[in-house]
């Protein structure tokens, strides 16, 4: 919708007219980019002191100094205080930066949290939100998330809604229904047309590398857990409006997380719901993270 307020001045007889166009893209400044064809993206979770966060950043820059980087985005999600670090060293790169949570009000008297203004203030352009392991340790709710996600919709970065089963769930075939839940109530309320770009990752509890009881994922699992995602994301959001095939492509990105490594991403990647990857444990590994990219293309 684009909007034509008009003020009109009387000074000393002569008119100021003052006209103010709003568009879609002056509400949200930051949805300029257009996400690639892949994304990968890198969280680091808790597990490096800054110095190694450092030396981990600079190792990535340097195995892809080389790398146009064209078809895909990939971005390093560091724990926050190692934030402004990684922003200086991966400047004028073509690496991009992400958090690892945010908070939902934008300022105010919200002890320890962290504002998107000060994630925006170093560049951050992808916020995970609702990952499975914030919903259990800190009872991250489905509220939340949905307050999270408006947020950084509504301040233009990218938010990367993460959604999965725990084991439990699984193996009582409850997990379409938790999958329903999850992707539901985070979009409830949000308007297709102020969407840039949602991503939304598939990451089942029980395939995550550091799960304790952790079991292997079939591919052709994934296949079917992001159509199913694809069909409730339609849904969720077409009362509002149709939306098409190329409108849901060109805003939402479905990807997978869990193990992913650089030998099973050559597999992932050959789905046709399968448009990136949210990785862990293989990330923090300089050789094995920029294999994992290499093997991407
Ligand atoms: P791993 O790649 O270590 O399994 O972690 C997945 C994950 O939780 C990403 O958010």
């Amino acid at each position: 919708m684009v909007y034509f307020p008009i003020l009109i001045y009387n000074i000393n007889n002569a008119k100021l007219i003052i006209i103010f166009y709003l568009s879609p893209f002056t509400l949200h400044p930051l949805t300029n980019h257009m996400l690639s064809e892949k994304i990968i993206l890198a969280t680091w979770k808790m597990q490096l002191s800054i110095s190694e966060s450092i030396n981990l950043a600079k190792k990535i820059k340097e195995k892809l100094k080389n790398h146009k980087l064209e078809e895909i985005d990939v971005a390093l999600c560091p724990d926050f205080l190692a934030i402004p670090a990684v922003s200086e060293i991966i400047q004028n790169t073509n690496i991009d930066l992400g958090s690892q949570n945010v908070f939902w009000e934008t300022k105010g008297a919200y002890t320890g949290e962290i504002s998107i203004k000060n994630l925006k203030h170093f560049g951050v352009k992808f916020v995970i939100i609702g990952h499975s392991e914030r919903r259990q340790n800190l009872l991250e709710s489905d509220r939340m998330i949905n307050q999270k996600i408006k947020t950084v919709i509504n301040e233009g970065l990218i938010p990367v809604l993460c959604v999965g089963e725990n084991l439990e769930q699984k193996n009582n075939n409850q997990k379409d229904i938790v999958i329903m839940k999850q992707v539901r109530s985070a979009l409830t309320d949000i308007d297709i047309n102020n969407i840039s770009e949602l991503i939304i990752a598939y990451e089942p509890i029980w395939s995550i590398s550091t799960t304790k009881i952790k079991q292997e994922i079939e591919t052709s699992e994934i296949e079917y857990t992001n159509q199913l995602i694809k069909q409730i994301v339609m849904d969720t959001l077409s009362p509002q409006k149709n939306i098409s095939s190329s409108e849901f492509k060109n805003k939402i990105k479905l990807i997978f997380g869990g193990s992913v490594n650089s030998s099973n991403i050559v597999n992932l990647m050959r789905q046709n719901h399968v448009q990136g990857v949210l990785v862990g444990g293989a990330s923090l590994d300089a050789e094995e993270f920029t294999n994992l990219i290499n093997n991407t293309l």
